[in-house]
């Protein structure tokens, strides 16, 4: 890895998001590299977040006024710069010895907000003196509704101010990737905090029996246990990894504060719609009652805007962020982050669009298969 230079030396940083993305292919370990950079089964779903992205059209729009415009937002009660958060990515020691306290202190240098994931590799308190821009807090069910709710209470005396419930992935995709990279954690890694929570002691399958559905599906929360969490929990709750307008709309029926449109990544369910093409329906069905938010394939700052005009309140990125720590800790995070932003101002200058408001529907030619609603 190309960790060894000086944190001022900024001329020695990738000058593009194409040359991070390249420099930490080139660097990172095989099986280090299968787990960040790669997806589930033959990786359709990565590959389709990425290519249905990149077949919308922009449209642009001429000599339109830009004083006074700008990227800020407001999410949730949180002031942003830009509209690009950090997604929630286990294990980020893996990629830099700094981990998630160095990807706070980026996201928190650029003005952003991230989320910390649930398996992160430090303890949620510590990166949030890292970093008080990461304010929200990815969890799973934690197979109990009291395990859960400690978890909760715990990232709310932390400091955070939203809690993100992925349920995209009740079990994990298939990694063919991983699997033949040979890849393992090492043993002075684990996700700290979930320390104490219940891991159920499953007993041998007997014969014919499915460790799915015969020992584990009871385990597994439903739509009874998140409506449980919106009321019980400390802060407000957003579900991620929704990819139906009906589970969006179950989802606002259950009390949740906001939906992430994703497929994680392309690692749960290979063969999965992309992000992109599934976010205009599931804005159309939430109707404005709660932020839609995306993620999956967002890497340039056009894409961002792409997002934007199909109703995404703002994004998440998941491998820039990966491609930026891995070549460089925090400075190189950070520097993605700005490379992003930027490219997004410029994308809203060519078409005409000061603010994140003037980022609509009509900035985008849509190609067959994604839904004009
Ligand atoms: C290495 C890695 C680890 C991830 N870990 C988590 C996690 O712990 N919780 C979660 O909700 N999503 C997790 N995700 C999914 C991301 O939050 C996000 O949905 C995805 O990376 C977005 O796609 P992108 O990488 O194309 O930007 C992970 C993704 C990656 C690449």
């Amino acid at each position: 890895m190309t960790q060894a230079r000086s944190d001022s030396d900024t001329t020695a940083l990738p000058a593009t998001l194409a040359s991070y993305q390249r420099a930490a292919r080139e660097g990172l370990a095989r099986d280090i590299a299968a787990y960040f950079l790669e997806g589930a089964g033959q990786q359709s779903t990565l590959q389709r977040n990425l290519a249905d992205l990149e077949a919308i059209r922009l449209r642009p729009r001429v000599l339109r006024d830009l004083r006074g415009g700008g990227t800020g937002l407001s999410l949730l009660g949180q002031r942003l710069a830009h509209p690009i958060l950090a997604a929630p990515m286990a294990y980020m020691s893996l990629l830099h010895p700094d981990g998630e306290a160095a990807l706070a202190a980026a996201v928190t240098a650029q003005g952003g907000g991230m989320v910390l994931s649930a398996q992160a590799s430090q303890p949620m308190e510590a990166v949030r003196t890292h970093g008080e821009g990461c304010e929200w807090f990815q969890l799973y069910w934690q197979v109990t509704p009291e395990a859960t709710l400690a978890l909760a209470n715990r990232a709310a005396s932390a400091g955070f101010s939203a809690l993100v419930l992925t349920v995209d992935a009740p079990v994990n995709g298939v990694r063919d990737a991983e699997i033949e990279a040979g890849f393992a954690l090492p043993p002075q890694l684990r996700a700290v905090n979930l320390d104490g929570m219940p891991t159920p002691r499953l007993a041998p399958l007997d014969d014919g029996e499915s460790l799915l559905f015969d020992r584990v599906a009871h385990l597994l929360p439903t739509w009874e246990d998140v409506a449980w969490l919106c009321k019980n929990a400390p802060l407000p709750v957003l579900l991620k990894g929704i990819l139906d307008p009906e589970d969006a709309h179950a989802g606002i029926g259950a009390g949740a504060a906001g939906i992430i449109v994703s497929n994680h990544g392309g690692r749960a369910l290979d063969g999965a719609l992309s992000s992109i093409t599934a976010l205009p329906d599931i804005v159309a069905r939430v109707e404005g009652a709660v932020p839609v938010l995306m993620d999956g394939g967002i890497r340039r700052g056009v894409d961002v805007l792409k997002a934007l005009a199909l109703g995404a309140t703002a994004v998440l990125v998941g491998r820039p962020l990966v491609h930026g720590l891995a070549v460089a800790g925090a400075q190189g995070a950070s520097h993605v982050l700005r490379l992003l932003r930027d490219e997004l101002e410029v994308a809203m200058a060519l078409t005409g669009c000061a603010t994140l408001k003037d980022i609509t529907r009509d900035r985008v030619v849509l190609p067959a298969g994604i839904s004009p609603s």
